[in-house]
């Protein structure tokens, strides 16, 4: 049997509440198939590291990060910590970086009926919308250069070829999974890249223009390529999100603001999955750092309410791109889609409130659970 090494660090708030429903559905995942086993460590991240411990990541849990085949990573942050420095949230930047997890895969997809129903935009423009964000990762705003004082403060936004170069790569063969007609299997050849820059203002993002551009021509000629400014790409995507469908290549700060645009479209972030990774997928297994979009939502957690789809599809990323464990992501997705229309099918209404539905995160994930069952026993 084969034995996969998990690091969890469920973080704060809703992290632990959806980190359990993801854990009970790895369980099934085993229980169902005996050849594999997922051994799980666990650990503290963000604002509870910081109260345990005086910083948001130890070097241990680093060292013990960048030794596992994986992470399973909730959500940190919250009121509590607002003073604190360094925060929360620099403690998944520095997990980021201590995996070199350049590359952040962040699927948006809108063709279920429930879906459709959450979504704020008109039924006929968003039905069919899929795209991935493959936001840079390691680099740009968030990793430059800080100068952090009381009348003054700066951010260095830096990016190196290597870096740009590195992150196309990864666009690439997303698009080549993903396929023209988005059937996951590369069907109707590669999808298009969307990369968005502010090329007409920032001096990096007109070396991501440039570094893009050549690396496409070069390595990938039977890619179409298309360059976006990012302010624009904002609208259009809220305005027609099919027009985006395809890959959207960018750098740290708009792959940010681009992949919560996502979550304005499907209705909400709780069903966005992310995949941080530190290899071209596909390419052999790399380690990764699985993360929903979305962050520890204080102002829902202790409720029982909050959604727990995006962390299960995380999961689910998690066996797809660091394990290739593709039959048994493939299962989830199914077992999630099936769960969130099952009113449609004519069954119970079984969606959290921020799909419109009334059920509770357990009553989700246990759903969720028996329908994974269910598909990977026949
Ligand atoms: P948020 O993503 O936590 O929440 C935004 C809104 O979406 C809230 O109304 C919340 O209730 C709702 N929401 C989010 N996830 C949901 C889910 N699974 N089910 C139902 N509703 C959901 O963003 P925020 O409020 O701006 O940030 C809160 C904290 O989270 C901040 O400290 C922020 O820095 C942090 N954060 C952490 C991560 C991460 O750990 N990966 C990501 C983003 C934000
Ligand atoms: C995200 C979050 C993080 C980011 C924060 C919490 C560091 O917003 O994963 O989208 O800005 O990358
Ligand atoms: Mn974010």
């Amino acid at each position: 049997s084969t034995t996969y090494r998990i690091l969890v660090l469920p973080g704060d708030h809703v992290g632990p509440e959806v980190m359990t429903e993801a854990l009970k559905v790895l369980d099934v995942v085993e229980e169902c198939q005996p050849g594999l086993r997922f051994e799980r460590d666990s650990d503290l991240v963000g604002g509870c590291s910081i109260d345990a411990h005086g910083v948001p990541v130890t070097d241990a849990v680093l060292e013990k990060a960048a030794k596992s085949d994986a992470v399973l990573f909730g959500s940190v942050g919250g009121p509590e910590w607002t003073n604190a420095h360094p925060n929360p949230e620099s403690g998944l930047l520095q997990l980021r970086q201590r995996l070199d997890a350049f590359a952040n895969l962040r699927p948006c997809e809108v063709f279920i009926p429930s879906l459709v129903d959450a979504s704020p935009i008109k039924a006929d423009l968003v039905l069919g919308t899929k795209f991935v964000v493959v936001r840079e990762n390691c680099g740009g705003a968030y990793f430059g250069q800080k100068v952090e004082e009381p009348d003054i403060a700066s951010d260095l936004w830096v990016y190196t070829k290597r870096e740009v170069e590195r992150c196309c790569r990864v666009s690439a063969a997303v698009a080549r999974m993903l396929g023209r007609n988005g059937d996951g299997q590369g069907g109707g050849g590669p999808a298009i890249v969307w990369s968005a820059d502010k090329a007409n203002v920032l001096a990096s993002g007109r070396l991501w223009r440039k570094v893009t551009q050549n690396i496409f021509d070069e390595e990938f000629p039977d890619i179409e390529l298309r360059h976006q400014l990012a302010d624009s790409m904002a609208m259009l995507m809220v305005k027609n999100p099919r027009g985006f469908n395809g890959v959207v290549h960018t750098d740290n700060t708009f792959g940010d603001i681009l992949s919560d645009i996502s979550g304005g479209i499907t209705g909400t972030l709780g069903i966005l999955p992310s995949a941080s990774i530190s290899g071209i997928p596909g390419e052999g297994r790399c380690n990764g750092i699985y993360e929903p979009v979305h962050g520890s939502a204080p102002d829902i957690s202790g409720k029982g309410i909050v959604n727990p789809v995006a962390q299960i599809l995380s999961l689910a990323m998690m066996l797809r791109y660091s394990f290739h464990l593709t039959r048994e992501a493939a299962a989830i997705e199914d077992a999630v889609t099936r769960i969130l229309n099952s009113k449609e099918a004519g069954g119970m209404d079984i969606r959290t409130a921020d799909m419109g539905g009334k059920a509770s995160t357990t009553e989700i994930g246990d759903a969720i659970c028996d329908a994974l069952r269910t598909i990977l026993k026949t």
